[in-house]
């Protein structure tokens, strides 16, 4: 059962763009495709780098600290050096409001 968290409006999200937010406990990345608006753990799986600081491409993260990508929507490693998916967090908008479920 997840915990659902506001963090912010759908409009603050913008696409090509990835914004960091707090989701309880969690730091998470936040991000837009389309109409759709996807959230990750705010931690690379290879290292000690923030997504919220990486580039934003062909649906994927690219991590800032050695390249490796992500697919925003799932998680899922795309590109070496990262191996292991990153964590991935529910999502649905409320009344404009974004919601991101931890649990
Ligand atoms: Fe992210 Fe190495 S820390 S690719």
């Amino acid at each position: 059962m997840s915990e659902w968290f506001d963090v912010g409006h759908a409009d603050d999200f913008a696409e090509g763009e990835v914004a960091a937010a707090r989701a309880g406990s969690q730091a998470v990345a936040v991000f837009r495709l389309g109409e759709e608006i996807f959230a990750l753990k705010d931690l690379c799986t290879h290292g000690n780098a923030k997504l919220s600081d990486g580039y934003v491409e062909d649906g994927c993260v690219e991590c800032p600290l050695h390249q490796g990508l992500f697919d925003i929507r799932s998680g899922a490693p795309r590109c070496a050096p990262v191996t292991e998916a990153v964590r991935s967090f529910p999502v649905r908008v409320v009344a404009g409001r974004v919601e991101i479920g931890v649990g």
